[in-house]
């Protein structure tokens, strides 16, 4: 037992709080939960019903399917495994890197997350798996294997929703290999405007051009490879349930955060995940269905650490809140699940398209929403920084990923740190 504060270094906070993040997972599956009773997400009558499950090879939602989430325990994937689990019933087996809690040392978040989103799921009967580990590692995928063949004996549909700094790989000569991804412009330096969010100011910084070998790392990282290597084997193992389908995320964002994102070394590697999704569909045609999901930019341990992001990110949630379009994770992955991807699928199905791009970000990128964000970059600095942008609702939302904030929870009381994770596969 301790008490638990948030120690924040850099963009990260190295604790977190298990009951803040227990009570924030429950809310996401109560949100879930209540829309689908509400009639306004899952609408049973619109959901897929094959004839033959056995026969049917087109890809398709429908409940109770089977879902390996690879980057499950945070932001987007855990988002998914939530939505994908009380809006569909499914099984869902979870790849991610976390720590457990260890001497007096909280666990991460995202272990927590993983612990909360269990024990909810068990109780309501859905089978639930976690592999805590590097998924770049093929023991950690051997082992994803064996445990979907023994669980699951196969999967209908696979989210790839990985946001790591670095991945070990290794040459030809059993070398270990570490390629680490870089945040930076491609062919200049970037001159721009940030926010410091513990000081409420705003300055300039010039973030320099990457190198070559940066680029070409952080394509290693972040690209298509691992994505289209999970496929493969999935389908190798013979493992791809028929109509199986796959999705990963992406972001392309404004011109505002173009050099840094979407022309910089991420957006390089975005880039090569995108053409990743056509080489799945042509590779695995008729076997397996691959998609890009555009979300919008939101306030999530990876995003936290793009410079300028959270500077645009504050000003996006408070134009976008103004307007009644303001989604969080959660509202988001709803939207992606019960909506866009059914009509996707359904409009490929009916004008024989091979668009692979679901654009989940319409609201972030609407040319209202942008020219007021673009006008209130321009005019922003110390004075006005809390006026024009959202920094408490940024402030709550970064402490609210590691449990802090969370309305409901007494943090002036011990709790117990060491949660356990019923799931785990070992
Ligand atoms: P996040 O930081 O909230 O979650 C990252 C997940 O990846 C965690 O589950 C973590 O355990 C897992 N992970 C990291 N390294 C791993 C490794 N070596 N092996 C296994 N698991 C590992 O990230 P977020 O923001 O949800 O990002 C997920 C995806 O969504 C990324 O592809 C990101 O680019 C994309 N995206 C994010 C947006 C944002 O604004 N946050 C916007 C649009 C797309």
């Amino acid at each position: 037992m301790m008490l638990i504060e948030p120690k924040i270094k850099g963009f990260i906070c190295i604790t977190a709080h298990p009951l803040g993040r227990q009570k924030s997972v429950e809310s996401m599956a109560k949100h879930v939960i209540d829309a689908k009773r509400a009639g306004q997400a899952f609408d049973a009558a619109k959901l897929s019903h094959p004839s033959s499950s056995k026969q049917e090879r087109r890809p398709m939602l429908r409940e109770g399917l089977r879902a390996l989430i690879i980057g499950g325990s945070a932001g987007y994937g855990l988002a998914s495994r939530v939505v994908l689990g009380f809006g569909l019933k499914a099984s869902t087996v979870n790849v991610s890197l976390e720590r457990a809690a260890k001497a007096g040392r909280t666990a991460s978040a995202g272990w927590y997350n993983s612990a909360a989103y269990v024990n909810m799921a068990k109780q309501a009967g859905l089978p639930c798996f976690d592999i805590n580990g590097d998924a770049f590692d093929s023991e950690v995928k051997r082992k994803t294997i064996e445990c979907i063949k023994k669980e699951l004996s196969a999967i209908d549909i696979l989210i790839y929703s990985v946001a790591a700094p670095k991945r070990k790989t290794q040459d030809e000569h059993g070398e270990t290999l570490v390629y680490s991804s870089a945040l930076k412009p491609i062919g200049k330096a970037f001159r721009t405007k940030t926010m410091n969010s513990k000081q409420k100011s705003i300055h300039e910084v010039e973030i320099p051009a990457a190198s070559a070998e940066e680029i070409f790392a952080t394509k290693k990282v972040m690209g298509g490879e691992d994505w289209e290597s999970w496929v493969t084997l999935l389908a190798k193992e013979n493992l791809l349930a028929p109509g199986f389908l796959t999705l990963a995320y992406s972001y392309i964002g404004p011109e505002l955060t173009s050099s840094i994102y979407r022309e910089g070394t991420i957006g390089e590697a975005k880039k090569h995940l995108e053409k990743t999704a056509l080489l799945l569909n042509k590779t695995f045609a008729g076997r397996a269905a691959a998609f890009i999901s555009v979300n919008k930019a939101l306030v999530t341990q990876a995003s936290a650490a793009i410079p300028t992001l959270p500077l645009y990110v504050s000003l996006l949630y408070k134009v976008m809140k103004e307007k009644n379009l303001h989604e969080d994770v959660s509202e988001q992955m709803l939207r992606l699940f019960s909506e866009k991807l059914q009509k996707h699928l359904q409009s490929r199905q009916e004008n024989e398209n091979e668009d692979v791009f679901i654009r989940l970000d319409d609201y972030e990128m609407r040319p209202d929403v942008q020219a007021e964000v673009k006008d209130r970059f321009l005019k922003i600095k110390d004075e006005n920084l809390e006026q024009l942008a959202d920094t408490k609702g940024y402030d709550t939302a970064f402490l609210n990923l590691f449990g802090f904030a969370v309305p409901g929870v007494d943090y002036q009381l011990a709790c117990e740190e060491n949660v356990p994770l019923s799931s785990l596969v070992e």
